[in-house]
């Protein structure tokens, strides 16, 4: 596994990158609509709580074009649309728990007659009051999750006996995922029940349950199949199970087929986003800042239904350390239920809400010890976390001191000082942060893949796994690995579509586990293949298999003084004339992780990804408005399948996380109505937004202790969280410690008003 390799490790561009780049890349939309194809729009829910009395229907049933109206009790299976477990509803029934469910499903000949006759629905609800806070779902202990807790030694009494002791509290918002292409779906009935569904989703199989659930048939007649999405962050994880599994119940309900596509509005307020989190903490520390206790609770916003809640405070209990070292510590997490939509997968997952605890004790015990927050960081890194797994505390520190020394700190930190000493409005500020990032799904048995790898008689190969293509670089990565294990050209490999026809019973293309799990199936498969080829060769040269070598595209034997060769494609047609198959499938399930629920203990991460940042940014402090002016990331890739992509994957997270803390704000009225519903006043960051200096580099001389793929690191969701640096920055140019996220224009006026009049 650390052998030189040919194939994978090249920084080669995104198989898609000129047809993104041209818009000759075919999204779900862009496919040629099937002849009477149907559009169905949905009605959403105009209050956040209530009991639905009945919809008014007769008005949208007369506007010209609709075809039918879809409601609870219409569908053919259970109106059941649960990830997990059973009890969420596809449309309302009897209750209304959030603005913007969904209540009916309109069906009509074109998308504006289904938009209006949608619009046209009027709902008789009996409003009731709705719960929308984290602190008033935790006041009536209405749990979406209970109480999760990781303990170690006994913090209270720690707490008690520390010199040092401080409390706080803070809170971070939740995100809306804001993919460029919405969630849609094309639902095609066939013969005896048959369905196929293009889907654009992070779980095609998923998506199959659920729409075998609301049709009420056998998993074997639904086929759900994507190419590509245009993003989706977390957020065609289950959603987009139910937007398909609607379109699917409108075929179904037609006869005809239907494609759902959400506008933007109906987009934002009927699917999940990130959880908004509130943070109680109680820290105790000795006079040089050494953390000695910590009793911490986080508390998520779950919205008004599980879906998967119960992994995100998983992540953020087994997170809420991250790479610090607390001796007597106790950790609570829950979930609280509201009349919000229910939240769900975001980039990270859980993980970068957890993580932003100690990033506001580290500042409260700086300030308070009058110490640079920096010593204290270095100070207290951990090289174990409190559920007994092993971090690799050489690594935290070597990202921490590379992107220290990659923005020039000390340099910097006497700039800036003098900056803010001369200039009687503008303050600047310079922030780190450092992260370790468990890889796996925090469900065991959810770590597996399938692959398929076909060979053609003209020696071309083609590539099915169970990943999805959301824009992150599975399917260039994956098509490496097999690339590297046939030493072929990467044009050689075929990148084919996601389908559950091919690979059943798949994960989710998530908790950034794409190229560790799809690529050791795909490996898997192509050596099972390459074995055989190997046998074939081995008797038409008269050597071994052993000694037959795969060679950039040819086959020889490595006999010395032979010049025997076969192309890749003159051996693939000789197995065929074998009879031998040239066809085989390739499974992997993660090893050696556990988890026990009971203890709170155990090793359910198979590694951990590492990364740090350094930023620096500049603040007004007359209104507020503030700029990241250069960002310096340094992140662990393992030995990286792919430099380029993962790169992007860097720049891209990280960005992103910066919309989440400092930018993306959502606003909810009295009423529980969420008034930002689109991108001119729900403020993702822009091209300017982006650090003018961004300097991301991936960790050198690093491959993966763990076995992965050719040592290799999961990079999907871990360098979202390097955000983090820029709070710091903020921190240290407002002069705060407590600041809640995200961290405004608007607010950070506020607190710079609250230091003015003390
Ligand atoms: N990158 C792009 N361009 N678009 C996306 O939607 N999703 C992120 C990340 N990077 C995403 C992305 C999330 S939430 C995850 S979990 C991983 O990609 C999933 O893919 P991977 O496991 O192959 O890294
Ligand atoms: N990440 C993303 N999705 C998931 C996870 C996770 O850790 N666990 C279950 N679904
Ligand atoms: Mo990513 S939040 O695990 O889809």
């Amino acid at each position: 596994m650390n052998a030189p390799l040919r194939f994978a490790g090249q920084a080669l561009r995104h198989d898609s990158a000129l047809k993104h780049a041209t818009g000759q890349a075919r999204f779900l939309d862009d496919l040629p609509e099937p002849a009477g194809t149907l559009h169905a729009a949905l009605a959403l829910s105009p209050v956040a709580h209530g009991r639905l009395l009945g919809l008014d229907t007769a008005a949208a049933a007369a506007m010209p074009g609709v075809v039918r109206i879809i409601t609870a009790a219409d569908i053919p299976g259970e109106n059941d649309i649960a990830p997990i477990g059973h009890g969420e509803a596809m449309l309302a029934d009897g209750v209304v728990e959030h603005h913007g469910q969904s209540l009916a499903l309109v069906v009509a000949e074109t998308r504006d007659a289904a938009l209006r006759a949608a619009a046209a629905i009027t709902p008789r609800i009996e409003v009731l009051p709705p719960v929308l806070s984290i602190e008033e779902g935790l006041a009536r202990e209405a749990w979406i999750i209970p109480p999760q807790t990781i303990r170690e030694g006994d913090a209270a009494t720690a707490l008690a006996a520390a010199p040092h002791r401080l409390r706080g509290e803070f809170h971070a918002g939740g995100q809306e995922h804001f993919y460029l292409e919405g969630q849609i779906a094309l639902a095609i009935p066939g013969e005896d029940g048959e369905m196929l569904v293009h889907s654009s989703t992070q779980h095609p199989t998923e998506g199959q349950h659920v729409i075998a659930r609301v049709l009420g048939v056998p998993y074997h007649r639904v086929t759900v199949q994507c190419r590509r999405m245009g993003g989706a962050f977390g957020g065609k994880e289950s959603n987009a199970s139910w937007v398909a599994a609607a379109a699917a119940a409108a075929a179904a309900l037609t006869g005809r087929p239907v494609k759902l596509r959400l506008p933007r509005r109906a987009d934002m307020a009927a699917t999940g986003k990130r959880h908004p989190f509130l943070y109680r903490w109680d820290v105790g520390f000795d006079a040089t800042g050494k953390l000695l206790a910590l009793d911490a609770l986080l508390a998520g916003d779950g919205g008004h239904s599980l879906d998967m809640s119960g992994g995100v405070v998983f992540r953020a209990v087994t997170h809420a350390l991250n790479c610090y070292a607390v001796p007597d510590v106790t950790l609570t997490a829950c979930a609280v239920k509201t009349n919000h939509v229910s939240n769900t997968a975001f980039r990270g997952f859980g993980g970068p809400q957890g993580a932003l605890l100690m990033e506001e004790v580290l500042a409260a015990i700086a300030a308070h010890l009058g110490r640079e927050v920096e010593a204290i960081r270095a100070e207290n890194f951990a090289d174990r976390t409190p559920y007994g797994q092993a971090l690799e505390a050489g690594l935290i520190r070597r990202v921490h001191a590379e992107a220290k020394r990659d923005a020039g700190w000390a340099e910097k930190q006497a700039e800036i000082a003098a900056f803010n000493a001369s200039h009687p409005t503008l303050r600047r500020g310079l922030g780190s942060f450092v992260c370790a990032f468990g890889i796996s799904f925090g469900i065991p048995h959810l770590n597996q893949a399938g692959a398929l790898v076909h060979i053609y008689t003209d020696g071309s190969i083609r590539l099915a796994h169970g990943g999805t293509e959301m824009g992150q670089g599975l399917f260039i990565k994956v098509a490496q690995v097999v690339a590297e294990v046939f030493s072929v050209p990467v044009e050689q490999v075929g990148i084919s579509a996601t389908t559950t026809a091919e690979i059943p019973n798949t994960s989710a293309t998530a908790a950034s586990t794409g190229s560790d799990l799809n690529g050791w199936a795909a490996h898997a498969a192509a050596t099972t293949l390459r074995e055989r080829m190997a046998g074939v060769a081995a008797t038409h040269f008269g050597c071994t298999a052993e000694e037959v070598v795969f060679e950039n595209g040819a086959v020889f034997p490595a006999k010395p003084g032979s010049n025997e060769r076969l192309s890749f494609g003159d051996l693939a047609k000789l197995c065929w004339k074998a009879r031998v198959s040239l066809s085989a499938t390739g499974f992997y399930k993660t090893p050696d992780i556990h988890w026990d629920a009971q203890a709170m203990r155990g090793e359910p991460f198979f590694y951990f990804s590492y990364g740090a940042a350094v930023a620096e940014v500049i603040l007004d402090t007359l209104t507020g408005e503030h700029r990241c002016l250069s960002a310096h990331l340094v992140q662990d890739c393992g030995r990286s399948l792919n430099p380029a992509i993962d790169l992007g994957q860097i720049e891209g997270a990280f960005v992103q996380g910066l919309g989440w803390l400092t930018s993306e704000e959502l606003f909810w009225d009295a009423e529980g109505r969420q008034r930002n519903l689109g991108p001119s006043t729900y403020k993702i960051p822009g091209s300017r937004d982006v650090p003018p200096i961004l300097r991301t580099r991936l960790l050198e001389g690093a491959p993966n202790r763990a076995a992965t793929i050719f040592r290799s690191k999961a990079v999907g969701e871990p360098p979202l969280l390097l955000a983090t640096a820029v709070v710091n920055a903020l921190r240290a140019a407002a002069g705060v410690v407590r600041l809640d996220l995200p961290a405004t224009p608007e607010r950070l006026l506020l607190n710079l008003r609250a230091q003015e009049t003390g």
